[in-house]
């Protein structure tokens, strides 16, 4: 039986919600990761040291051990020095999201005056706290990410030093960026190295492949998956996992979301062998992620072991990728 071991995977990009679906998605990802960065997109967002302290303590709670780091971030906001270096030693990133761009992001930024965010990417850049961004435009859907590239670059040069990561790239756009400046780096979520847009509205309707951003062209798919399969030293892996209860997405009206927290590895190491780049996911899952925010995780050990896994139908109402449909790949052991 060909098996693959990971050493400390990492999710760079993971929602884990509140309540009794944190309690009930958190030990998915506790299972098989060493650690997540954690969304802050709750409601209330998460824009105070308060509550980040306290949405650390309930995700620690959440998980059945301490094997598991939740790397916590701030939800964007043109905050001063004084509260970002107060602030500072309890995050890893903040998230800046456009407001209205996608689920919970009503109170994002609704103009890029950077002249308007310069004191706060300023202290940001000083105190070494990282900027992830989910780059999407209010355009036309399939060009939302390709409009954004503009704010990336005046963002990237207006403030060298400040680490930017380009979150969720799907487009051909986003990859050819990520070489023209030393500060951007990105994040790629599993799914858009599998779906086009084709599989979420060229046949049936797949509510369950709908999310923020929408999965892009072929030629999208290609560039994502050459910079994925080669474990780019910019690139990391960030799921994007992101839970809504079966009603909401089975809906007239269906949130913007793909799931697939328990089953991220399984697909990684499915789609990175049938390139056969097996050698290059320890660095695309991991490795790049330790580099890129200084990170050092908890040992996690996870075997993979090529046989038939079938998806669960629903993991606590919420309905996985590729539910009832066989992967090649399973969890055989986690160390
Ligand atoms: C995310 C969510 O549901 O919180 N949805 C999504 O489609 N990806 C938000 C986000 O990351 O855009
Ligand atoms: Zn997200």
């Amino acid at each position: 039986m060909k098996t693959h071991t990971l050493l400390m995977p990492l999710d760079m990009h993971l929602h884990l919600r509140d309540g009794v679906m944190l309690e009930n998605i958190a030990p998915l990802t506790a299972y098989s990761f060493s650690g997540a960065l954690i969304m802050p997109n709750l409601v209330p967002p998460v824009d105070t040291k308060e509550a980040v302290l306290a949405y650390r303590e309930r995700v620690m709670a959440a998980v059945p051990n301490d094997y598991f780091e939740p790397y916590m971030t701030l939800f964007y906001k043109n905050y001063d020095k004084k509260f970002l270096t107060d602030v500072a030693e309890e995050i890893t990133a903040i998230k800046l999201y456009p407001a209205g761009i996608t689920t919970n992001s009503e109170g994002g930024v609704s103009s890029f005056d950077i002249e308007e965010m310069r004191p706060t990417l300023e202290a940001m850049s000083e105190l070494g706290i990282p900027l992830c961004v989910h780059g999407e435009t209010d355009g036309f859907v399939m060009d939302r990410e390709a409009e954004f590239m503009s704010i990336y670059e005046l963002l990237a040069q207006n403030f060298p030093d400040l680490k930017i990561v380009m979150e969720h790239i799907t487009t051909k756009a986003a990859v050819e960026m990520l070489d023209k400046y030393p500060n951007l780096y990105a994040t790629i979520t599993v799914h858009h190295l599998l779906l086009t847009l084709d599989d979420v509205i060229g046949g049936m309707m797949m509510p369950h492949h709908f999310c923020k951003p929408i999965a892009k062209r072929p030629e999208d798919l290609d560039a994502l998956l050459d910079l994925a399969l080669n474990a780019h030293p910019k690139v990391m892996f960030g799921s994007d996992s992101a839970p809504h209860p079966k009603y909401k997405k089975e809906a007239c009206g269906c949130a913007a979301g793909v799931f697939t927290a328990p089953i991220a590895l399984q697909l990684l190491c499915e789609i990175f062998e049938q390139f056969d780049k097996l050698d290059n996911l320890q660095t695309f899952v991991s490795d790049n992620a330790q580099s890129i925010y200084g990170i050092c995780p908890e040992f996690k050990e996870v075997t993979l072991e090529k046989r038939p896994f079938v998806v669960p139908e629903t993991y606590s109402n919420v309905v996985p990728l590729y539910a009832g449909e066989t992967i090649n790949w399973a969890i055989e052991s986690v160390d």
